[in-house]
């Protein structure tokens, strides 16, 4: 099939590198001129595992183009994706639906043959009604169904993800366009993953209503952390205590400095005000919301009782600074909250991060200096902070990093060292909810 995506950001990228591996063919498109001739140049504009050879292989196949020209592209495409940004909105945190809408649109103007236009982006109910509705207004005459398909994928697996998902959601009311979507996803029939088809309504909820009970599942074991430092209890024995379980299962039971990322801040957010609009409230996941912007909050004043109650004049290194490993994404990172307080607080900030310090440079205050790797970033540091747990700081000898460093504290927000190897080494250990 002829595929067109537009966006050529995290998910549109890799859905549409994905796609055309999959043996389709397909177009990413993207308004901004710079991202589309980067990826001619056959440079990736994102920091993915594994997409540089996905993009290039597919590429060199004749299967993958990208255009800045959504006129172009759409000749002979039997789908649209939108995969364009859906940011919480300035003041009141629901969903910015500028991006989508604005496809929408151009999609009318566009419109020459059937297709399907199949919204990815993470979207409020009743967006796909509506993007129906104004390309109608647009084009009457437009044969165009719509289909609502969610994206699960993780940055930093989101080929593996995308390629061997646990399941795939599409929302459609129509025989062409559960075909359309049947024909696009088959080669995933072969591993068996589930496709649900559901109503337009009930598979914008699902994105929703996943991401919700992921992030409170975070915030969950983040609360028990807290109860587990005030009783002598360890949250990772807790975790797996209660992991093991199958009706709990392991999985986002990791205690850290609260969850950020491009998702789960704005859609718990989003999902909050829809369920506000609609008259049936989500406590569950207000409250989820709050506990998690006080937790981000309080890790600075972490860093400062473990650096006995002031950092003025303190050297602090901190490790990290994307919201998790694997990605160089800092949208709603707990370093934007932590760095900018520690330095108002008077300390220095040497940082150092493999993937995030093109990106951090422009949204952390010009105080923070950048170190070349982790051991440069310790060196001459009174504390350490482990922000993000990117594989390269789990293997750091603890007797080199003592050595560099004029100071003894250590802030593992990650639980990733051995507290005993940390202590022996000489540093004032702390981790979060562990003895
Ligand atoms: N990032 C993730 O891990 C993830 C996972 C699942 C779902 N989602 C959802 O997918 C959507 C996209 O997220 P993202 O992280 O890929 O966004 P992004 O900000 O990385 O990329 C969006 C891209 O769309 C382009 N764009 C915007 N309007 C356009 C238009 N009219 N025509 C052409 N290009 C246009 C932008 O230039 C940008 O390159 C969001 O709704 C998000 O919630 C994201």
């Amino acid at each position: 099939m002829k595929i067109v995506m537009i966006g050529a950001g995290y998910v549109g990228l890799v859905s549409g590198a994905c796609f055309s591996d999959f043996g389709h063919e397909v177009v990413v498109v993207d308004k901004d001129e710079e991202r589309v001739s980067r990826l001619e140049k056959g440079e990736i504009p994102i920091y993915e595992p594994g997409l540089e050879d996905l993009v290039a292989r597919n590429r060199l196949a004749g299967r993958l183009s990208f255009s800045t020209s959504l006129p172009v592209a759409m000749d002979r495409a039997q789908a649209v994706f939108i995969a364009v940004g859906t940011p919480a909105r300035r003041g009141d945190g629901f969903a910015d639906l500028t991006y989508v809408y604005a496809a929408a649109e151009e999609i009318a103007r566009a419109w020459t043959e059937p297709c399907v236009v199949v919204c990815k982006s993470t979207v409020p109910i009743g967006t796909n009604r509506e993007v129906l509705r104004r390309i109608k207004a647009i084009r009457p005459d437009a044969a165009v169904e719509v289909a609502s398909n969610p994206e699960f994928l993780r940055e930093g697996s989101a080929i593996e993800d995308f390629k061997r998902p646990d399941r795939v959601v599409v929302g459609a009311e129509s025989e062409a366009a559960k075909d359309a979507m049947r024909r696009l996803y088959r080669p995933l029939s072969l591993n068996e993953t589930p496709i649900l088809f559901t109503g337009l309504e009930t598979a914008e909820l699902i994105k929703y209503a996943a991401n919700a009970f992921l992030a409170t599942k975070i915030t969950f074991i983040n609360e028990i952390a807290d109860l587990c430092e005030k009783v002598g209890a360890n949250v990772q024995e807790v975790a797996r205590g209660i992991g093991l379980d199958r009706r709990i299962g392991s999985k986002f039971l990791h205690a850290g400095p609260g969850y950020g990322g491009s998702c789960f801040p704005k859609d718990t957010l989003a999902m909050a005000r829809t369920a506000q609009d609609f008259g049936a409230p989500v406590r569950l996941v207000e409250t989820t919301i709050a506990v998690n912007d006080a937790r981000k909050a309080a890790m600075a004043e972490r860093v400062i009782a473990a650096c006995g109650g002031t950092v003025a004049g303190k050297t602090i290194a901190v490790l990290g600074l994307t919201f998790k490993p694997e990605t160089d994404d800092m949208r709603e990172a707990p370093s934007l909250v932590m760095v900018p307080r520690l330095i108002e607080a008077g300390a220095a900030v040497r940082a150092f991060d493999p993937a995030g310090m093109a990106h951090a440079q422009s949204l952390l205050p010009a105080a923070v200096q950048y170190a070349t790797n982790a051991l440069d970033a310790v060196t001459g540091a009174d504390a350490l902070v482990l922000l993000t747990e990117w594989n390269e700081f789990r293997a750091l000898a603890p007797d080199r990093l003592k050595a560099a460093m004029r100071g003894d504290v250590l802030l593992d927000l990650r639980n990733v060292y051995d507290p005993a190897a940390m202590r022996e080494a000489g540093f004032r250990y702390s981790s979060i909810g562990r003895p």
